[in-house]
């Protein structure tokens, strides 16, 4: 049975772009493959977060992974910090992966920017320039430099084939393919398959912001949460941004508008969807009710997760023993793969 791996960070409640970009592609995976699915606790401290947040953030991405029907007598359900393995396959890999190839990752500029508060860096060299600048009280570790190497260890420890991810983790994919491919080539070995990103559709699926721009994210600061209740969600999209209406029929929606009716499509039903696009298309549109509609449709989607999300996490003797199973079961694979590489490498595999 083929293997499928994925992760997500815990660094804050799961939203709507964590679930129609990846969860979704979760639950159908877990009744064909052999799946992994992970709470990404090492990647979260390229932020450095407080310990108690470490363990807080955990739990809570734990029962909101149950609550939307991970299910973990299919799926392995584990804390990458309890797989050691992976730290070690990670170390081999840093060995054979270049500085400016890592340099050169889109994530790393964005989040190495924001990290040091450039306003107004340039995309190309400052980032660089302040890098290097040891005086930077906000410098950039090497943690975020090897945040691909970290992610492509969590994936090819246990030899995935299918990796379900949202859009923006397509180059994050594309440097785990080339470091499994590396590894090979290296040592003339066909250890890793490549692994290749899952969408549930033909085309990786980006939920938007509804600020204006952009994609939903814990760190844009415009996420609507699983666990948010139906006044939480009616006051973060009756405030989404809009325009003041098409002035010619059938005109091409600006993104703002774009990203509402992308929202739509997500959560709505076909009708509603083709109601308000032709309310657009014929100038008649009332965006005051589409947010309405929308709001309910959100709501209607979010009200029975956020009941087992509440269920869930107050069964803490439940959480514990599927993270503990989870761990046993992902530890026994890891080290399967682990003993190999070792032994590759020219080290005792045991
Ligand atoms: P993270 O924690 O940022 O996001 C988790 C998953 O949610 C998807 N996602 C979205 N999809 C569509 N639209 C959005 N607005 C949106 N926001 C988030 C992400 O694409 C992702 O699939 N690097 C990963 C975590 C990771 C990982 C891995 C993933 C670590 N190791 C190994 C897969 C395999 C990350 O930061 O995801």
């Amino acid at each position: 049975m083929e293997t499928v791996v994925s992760g997500i960070r815990p660094t804050g409640n799961l939203h709507l772009g964590n679930y129609f970009g990846a969860i979704k592609s979760f639950l159908k995976l877990q009744e064909e493959f052999n799946c992994f699915f992970f709470i990404a606790d090492w990647h979260s401290l390229t932020t450095h977060p407080h310990p108690d947040n470490i363990r807080n953030s955990a739990r809570t991405i734990l029962a909101e992974y149950l609550a939307c029907g991970i299910d973990p007598e299919k799926a392995t359900l584990y804390l990458q910090s309890d797989v050691r393995e992976t730290a070690e396959l990670y170390l081999y890999l840093n060995m054979n992966a270049g500085i400016g190839e890592l340099m050169r990752t889109a994530s790393f500029k964005d989040k190495a920017r924001k990290q040091m508060h450039i306003a107004d860096a340039e995309s190309d060299g400052s980032v660089e320039k302040e890098i290097f600048n040891e005086n930077n009280k906000h410098s950039v570790s090497a943690g975020l430099l090897t945040y691909p190497t970290l992610m492509a260890a969590d994936i090819i420890i246990h030899k995935a084939v299918k990796v379900p991810v949202g859009k923006d983790q397509e180059q994050n994919m594309e440097m785990a393919r080339r470091f499994a491919r590396r590894f090979n080539t290296t040592y003339g070995v066909d250890l890793f398959p490549e692994p290749a990103s899952f969408y549930m559709s033909d085309k990786a699926v980006k939920v938007p912001g509804l600020d204006g721009s952009g994609k939903m994210g814990k760190s844009e600061g415009n996420a609507i949460y699983l666990v948010d209740d139906e006044k939480t969600i009616h006051k973060k999209v009756m405030k989404a941004v809009t325009d003041a209406g098409p002035k010619e029929p059938n005109s091409k929606k600006p993104e703002v508008i774009a990203n509402l009716f992308t929202m739509m499509e997500i959560v709505s039903s076909k009708e509603a969807y083709n109601f308000f696009d032709e309310k657009y298309n014929n100038c008649e549109i009332r965006y005051g009710d589409m947010k309405k509609q929308l709001a309910e449709d959100i709501s209607k989607f979010c009200a029975p997760i956020r009941e087992r999300i509440l269920d869930i996490q107050s069964n803490e003797d439940y959480m514990a023993k599927v993270a503990r199973i989870g761990a046993e079961k992902a530890h026994e694979s890891a080290a399967k793969t682990l003993k190999e590489v070792r032994q590759i490498i020219g080290f005792r595999p045991e």
